[in-house]
């Protein structure tokens, strides 16, 4: 926060990046209630999230989160979870939507990262150039919500491309080398109920985007009052873009059903709660409660 020669107070709150501006005769004041506006704004964003997850995520999952010694993990993991959550949003799109020229162009568009990710090519600082998209994506025709789904998804791998981008830079500043890691049951766990026709395939691929947006939201918002500011402040700062991922994947699934899918929504919140709340071996960014801790309690 700084004075200026215009007798106004700016102030940044580096979390969200917004400048706020106010008189400073009432300065604290108004300070205070900027920063209580905030917090209420990211209640308010969280609210709807936490009523469509079925679970809270379990202490003893943040508990192993927060140990120094598995910030490692953590981040490798949430990078491809970066990564991962692009691919499934551009294999939506290429599947679904676009013409073949139109989906070679979005192969291209990804493959620098991929490239990076399952094969160790390439400079990692080199990314950040890499996105954009060379052409505009044209619906295939004969696809009533095909303009939807291409603008939604093209601005949600803009934005999981940049994640992917930062938490490298994250891990760049924390001196943690990338390394293969393996993926968790989580995505897994959910996809292989997805029914095999159309359009509930595609239907249920759309909800299960959404309880994976939803519960980064969450976990994001869990941790981030128990790490330092700088990934605290990052953790924060992602929550706007994935509570809108989330509210996307689940209008989008609402608007190509066009019927009511609430019972859907349930039965696919059934399992990912089971998913978060039942003993996992393994531990990583969306594991259930981590096993050791689950036997010791039992
Ligand atoms: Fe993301
Ligand atoms: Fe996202």
């Amino acid at each position: 926060m700084f004075l200026d020669s215009g007798s106004l107070i700016h102030v940044i709150l580096p979390s969200n990046f917004q400048w706020y501006t106010c008189r400073p005769n009432k300065g604290i004041q108004y300070l205070s209630s900027i920063i209580c506006c905030r917090e209420k704004t990211l209640d308010a964003l969280l609210e709807p999230i936490r009523s469509f997850l079925q679970c809270e995520t379990p202490d003893q999952w943040v508990d192993e989160a927060v140990k120094k010694e598995n910030l490692s993990v953590i981040l490798l993991d949430h990078l491809v979870c970066e990564l991962k959550a692009a691919q499934s949003a551009m294999f939506l799109i290429r599947r679904y939507a676009v013409d073949k020229e139109s989906s070679e162009a979005l192969l291209a568009w990804l493959k620098p990262f991929e490239d990076f990710t399952y094969r160790m090519q390439g400079d990692w600082r080199e990314l950040s150039k890499h996105n954009t998209l060379s052409k505009s994506m044209l619906p295939k025709s004969g696809t009533p919500y095909g303009q939807d789904l291409i603008d939604k998804m093209v601005l949600l791998i803009k934005e999981e491309l940049h994640h992917f981008f930062q938490v490298l830079e994250i891990m760049d500043e924390y001196g943690i080398p990338y390394e293969n890691i393996s993926s968790s049951r989580y995505a897994r766990g959910m996809l292989t109920h997805v029914k095999n026709h159309e359009p509930d395939a595609l239907i249920d691929k759309l909800i299960c985007g959404a309880y994976i947006e939803a519960r980064s939201c969450e976990r994001f918002a869990k941790l981030a009052p128990h790490v330092d500011k700088r990934l605290g402040d990052f953790y924060v700062s992602l929550l706007r873009s994935e509570a809108r991922h989330y509210q996307d994947y689940l209008s989008l699934a609402e608007e190509i059903a066009g019927r009511d899918i609430t019972e859907r929504i349930a039965y696919f919140g059934k399992i990912e709660a089971d998913l978060i709340s039942s003993p996992d071996e393994d531990f990583k960014f969306h594991s259930g409660v981590p096993a050791f801790i689950a036997t010791i309690k039992l």
